[in-house]
């Protein structure tokens, strides 16, 4: 499967379970491990070479399990140990590799580390491994800096001591059941280190890395600037994003585990500007990949997209090591909605809900096709988040009745929060929950719409969004794509991202049409896969991969 010389995750294609939402054995309405493992021949049929899960840990599920309360244990709702282990012999024994998440900058507060600390007095040993501090003010009722949890609200939570007296705040970036982790103590560092032994020692393929850009704050927990233009500022320049620090701890576990044979990667989810920064995480001793999600955030317009994945390939470069590509995950509206509204940080993270303008879901789908074929093409690896290869679109009409993601109830600006996106997917159209479970029961509510985006409605089915996705990871793999070398054509238009890579020994042209005009392809032109309708014309929103190179002059663009 892979050797010294070339290693898989240099152009791996990554898929990602949300274990809440793929596949339902128990019939509890939440998903579980032996329902993914029954639903594994559906990755294998679609061309991807490892799933990584988010968690399944011990968890009282406050933010969806992102919430650990012991990091060696499968929470009941999900399975047990042996489920797991039944999981990762079969998913290897299908060839593909399982990666894991790991949560490192905070626990659940039912940890038994946050519950000793609450009943241990300030200053002590118990409390050393989270971050407590006396408030500021003559009564410390006032939080010790004006940090903001990423859900909204403050990011300390004031506590009462065993008296009953008001006493210590403790710090959670996240939801207030998420106590950050003090990164300084050697302790944190120590069973962490076991913690990845754990999972490595249970055969997992590598860990996707939860806040690795959070771990280590500034030193004294100054005040954040209160003027923060997420758009332009450094993360760096806030105090508990991206400090220097993170990067030891990253060299450490790059050692631990490469010391484990078949080339176990880690990867980094650091939401950190600019691309140089980014770039510090995959250097060769740190991470193998870190989430390029200044390519998820690029607005669906040429110029931008090229300027983007040129900023993208170059960060990498500079560093020796390969970009990863992504549009979707479980955090972010699913981009066969989300490229159908004006781009907005609003509209990416904080979801859309009844009240908002609903977006028009033909043309989301339409460019979200157009957008995976282009990201497809990219040398590198990339990461599908579930459904997607359905054309699957947020959910946008959930009531709020039934949201459970804690930045709904936290949130400053009024956000609907991340569930739109984890709906569980649809299997089959005519059975219970579209075959999510025999049962029907389901957490969150599925629109009716993804009934007719089943799995098998579009098996088989020739230019269904499943089999499109099957095509492109078939010749994304035949061609070598993900090792090639790309270079821009010239000549097409503001409004077209043209380019070829070249790998193996072949030469594929990729044109995504983002202007509004058709572009007309001429008729010796090989079409290996195309985002549209029609082999010859290429309408907005649509992206070809085409047989050797092409030449702008062979090409009638419209307005050039
Ligand atoms: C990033 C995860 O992807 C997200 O789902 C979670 O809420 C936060 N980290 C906190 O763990």
């Amino acid at each position: 499967m892979s050797s010294a010389t070339s290693p898989w995750w240099r152009d791996a294609v990554i898929y990602q379970v949300y274990p809440r939402s793929w596949a339902d054995a128990d019939g509890d309405g939440l998903g579980d491990l032996p329902g993914i493992t029954s639903r594994l021949p559906h990755l294998v049929e679609l061309g991807v070479d490892a799933l990584w899960i988010s968690p399944f840990y011990r968890s009282p599920q406050r933010d969806a399990g992102y919430d650990v309360a012991d990091y060696r244990d499968v929470d009941p709702r999900f399975g047990t140990l042996a489920d797991f282990d039944v999981l990762i012999e079969r998913a290897h024994h299908l060839g593909l590799r399982l990666i894991v998440d790991l949560v490192p900058n905070h626990s659940s507060s039912d940890h038994a580390w946050f519950q000793q600390a609450l009943a241990a007095p300030p200053g002590s040993p118990e409390r050393a491994r989270y971050i407590f501090r006396d408030g500021r003010g003559p009564d410390g009722d006032q939080p010790p800096n004006n940090w903001r949890s990423k859900f909204g609200g403050s990011a300390w939570t004031r506590i009462k001591e065993a008296d009953g007296a008001p006493g210590q705040w403790y710090l959670h970036l996240f939801d207030e059941s998420q106590p950050d982790f003090d990164w300084s103590h050697p302790e944190i560092r120590a069973e962490f280190e076991d913690i990845l032994r754990f999972w490595l020692d249970r055969g997992v393929d590598g860990f996707r890395i939860d806040v690795a850009h959070g771990m280590v704050k500034t030193e004294g927990y100054p005040d954040a600037p209160e003027k923060y233009d997420l758009a332009v500022d450094p993360t760096a320049s806030q105090p508990m994003w991206d400090q220097p620090g993170v990067h030891d701890i990253f060299r450490s576990w790059r050692r631990l585990v490469d010391s484990y044979d078949g080339d176990r990667i880690l990867c980094a989810e650091a939401w950190v500007r600019p691309d140089e920064a980014l770039a510090r995480y995959v250097r060769p001793d740190e991470c193998h990949h870190s989430f390029n999600f200044g390519y998820l955030m690029t607005p669906w317009r040429a110029t931008d997209q090229r300027a983007s994945i040129t900023r993208s390939l170059e960060a990498v470069r500079s560093v020796g090591a390969v970009q990863t590509w992504v549009l979707s995950n479980h955090d972010v509206v699913r981009h066969a909605t989300r490229l159908a509204v004006p781009q907005s940080t609003t509209s990416l993270v904080g979801g859309i809900g009844p009240d908002d303008p609903q977006p028009d879901a033909e043309l989301g789908l339409r460019r979200a096709r157009a957008a995976t074929a282009l990201m497809l093409a990219l040398p590198g690896a990339a990461y599908l988040y579930q459904g997607e290869e359905l054309g699957l679109p947020e959910a946008t009409m959930l009531p709020p009745e039934a949201r459970q993601d804690p930045t709904f109830w936290r949130s400053d600006e009024g956000d609907v929060g991340r569930d739109g996106c984890r709906v569980p997917v649809p299997w089959e159209a005519d059975r219970p929950a579209f075959g999510f479970n025999e049962t029907g029961a389901t957490w969150l509510p599925q629109p009716e719409v993804y009934g007719p985006l089943a799995v098998d409605r579009q098996r088989g089915v020739p230019g269904s969004t499943l089999e499109m996705y099957r095509s492109l990871l078939t010749l994304r793999r035949d061609r070598g794509l993900g090792r090639g070398e790309l270079r821009w054509l010239d000549g097409f238009g503001p409004d077209v991202v043209a380019f070829v890579v070249a790998s193996a020994g072949r030469t594929t042209t990729v044109l995504a049409n983002i202007a509004r005009t058709p572009l007309v392809l001429p008729a010796g032109a090989t079409v290996l896969v195309t985002s549209g309708a029609s082999d010859r014309e290429l309408p907005a929103d649509t992206t070809v991969w085409l047989d050797g190179e092409l030449s702008a002059s062979q090409v009638h663009v419209p307005g050039v």
